[in-house]
């Protein structure tokens, strides 16, 4: 069995992506520049946010984060997704979910320009996606792929499930785990909470991407000897024994698959990790992009 160690190949890549930094400054030429909205005080959402911009200091972007109050408008946060538009100083942004329930989210992500959309939400990016054109992927999903990429795991022909339709994770890596090209050539099952006998699919898969969100949920009894798990979920489990108030934990009973798993992503430090990594790879590819 081994572990798919998002931690590790995060550094690796950041590692990398600050050599190119280095190189950019070394040719007198401007480093990528990430901006971050987050509306409210959501406890996950600032943990995320905050994450984001030590990255970015850690490998030699410039950050920006623009902390708007609970109460912001639907109005003035289009504004705020306007002026980020026009800057040309910002390579890439994002704007960060959920928002407070008196937004339309759907009105704000598309009102952000798709070259500067590093999260990848914007429907013109969500659909080159889909036809195999070059895009801004989401992190989550593109980080999926590159883990499997970078530990060799073979997907060519082998049937892939996903749990969870979501337009973040399930929905994409559905696409991305279907297409043509190195990591990818799976045939895909896409699952939610609508699917009858679930458990009749993830015992046939050999590739189970899940991210629905329930602490523990796939048991060993659910899946066939050898298969890859890849977990998603991150759920935030009250504990008062702990200084935090609560543990995080994935959607996967890890100590139970991971006797008959051959890959597995530990939750923390396998999928989460690699999310922030490919957002500011979105942003140096941004970047690029902006200075042709
Ligand atoms: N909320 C949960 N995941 C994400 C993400 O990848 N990007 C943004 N902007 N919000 C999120």
């Amino acid at each position: 069995m081994e572990i798919l160690d998002g931690k590790k190949i995060s550094n690796d890549i950041k590692d990398e992506l600050a050599i190119q930094v280095t190189e950019l400054k070394e040719r007198g030429e401007k480093v990528p520049h990430l901006a971050a909205v987050l509306v409210g005080n959501d406890g996950a959402s600032l943990t995320y946010v905050g994450s984001k911009v030590r990255s970015c200091k850690k490998i030699g972007f410039e950050s920006t984060l623009i902390h708007l109050p609970e109460d912001t408008t639907e109005e003035t946060l289009l504004q705020q997704v306007d002026d980020l538009n026009k800057n040309t100083d910002i390579d890439g942004y994002i704007v960060q979910l959920p928002l407070p329930k008196h937004i339309d989210e759907e009105k704000v992500l598309m009102a952000v320009d798709p070259d500067k959309d590093v999260d990848g939400f914007h429907p013109t990016n969500f659909g080159k996606m889909a036809l195999d054109m070059e895009s801004f992927v989401p992190a989550t999903p593109f980080g999926i792929m590159e883990l499997l990429r970078r530990y060799d795991v073979e997907t060519e022909g082998k049937h892939t499930v996903v749990i969870g339709r979501s337009h973040i994770v399930g929905r994409p890596i559905s696409i991305l785990m279907s297409q043509k090209g190195k990591a990818a050539n799976s045939t895909v099952s896409l699952t939610h909470s609508r699917t009858k006998d679930l458990k009749k699919f993830t015992q046939e898969a050999d590739i189970i991407v899940s991210a629905l969100g329930v602490p523990d949920f796939l048991k060993a009894d659910m899946v066939k000897e050898g298969v890859v798990i890849i977990d998603v979920g991150i759920t935030r489990v009250p504990d008062e024994s702990r200084e935090r108030g609560y543990y995080i934990t994935g959607d996967v009973d890890f100590a139970d698959v991971s006797k008959k798993a051959s890959h597995i992503t530990p939750v923390p430090g396998g999928v989460g990790p690699m999310t922030i990594a490919m957002l500011l790879k979105n942003t140096m590819i941004a970047r690029g992009r902006h200075s042709a």
